[in-house]
């Protein structure tokens, strides 16, 4: 069994996800630490040296590798990972898929005081210009976050009730 929580930045898909897996009694993965420790550089200087199409390649076949492991497993994916109709359907063919939807609002309330190491948002300093961005990213992508099997709204659910609420979902 898989479960790949797929979501927006700054969603919980992390912390949502080793919380999943400690209750699953499963492994627990993160497509983003994954390229790291592959590439050895951090996420920032992959967008930075080598450019977001490299890293979205490098993504990509993080992806293959960790869906078609043979262990159980939750994945945390990262916020672009869904995004292409290559990737949506090697997520959904491998296993659970999960959306942790959030508004635009709240995300970038969550995102405000943690720019530094997202690339794709860490020169953004203006609150009005940061959520033009989220909101425009999101409505672009939605359109693969809603292919996942399961919607939930994580805005209101405390970490440890979401984590409940997937794993009754996915194991019902
Ligand atoms: C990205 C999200 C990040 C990381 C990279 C690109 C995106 O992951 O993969 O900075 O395109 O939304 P998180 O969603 O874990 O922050």
């Amino acid at each position: 069994m898989k479960i790949f929580l797929l979501g927006f930045m700054g969603c919980g898909k992390s912390t949502t996800g080793q919380l999943l897996a400690q209750q699953l009694g499963i492994q627990f993965a993160d497509i983003d630490r994954l390229i790291e420790e592959k590439t050895g550089t951090k996420i920032p200087d992959i967008f930075h040296k080598q450019g977001e199409q490299t890293f979205r390649q490098i993504e990509k076949n993080a992806l293959a590798e960790v869906a078609l492991c043979p262990h159980d497993t939750v994945i945390a994916t990262g916020g672009g990972t869904p995004c292409s109709d290559e990737n949506i359907r090697l997520i959904n063919q491998n296993g659970i898929s999960v959306y942790l939807k959030m508004s635009a609002e709240n995300l970038t309330e969550r995102l405000r005081q943690n720019t530094h190491n997202r690339p794709l948002i860490n020169n953004i300093h203006d609150r009005e210009i940061l959520r033009t961005f989220i909101k425009e990213k999101l409505n672009e992508r939605e359109k693969w976050y809603r292919q996942a099997h399961y919607i939930i709204k994580a805005k209101n659910l405390v970490v440890s009730n979401l984590a409940s609420f997937i794993c009754q979902k996915t194991q019902g």
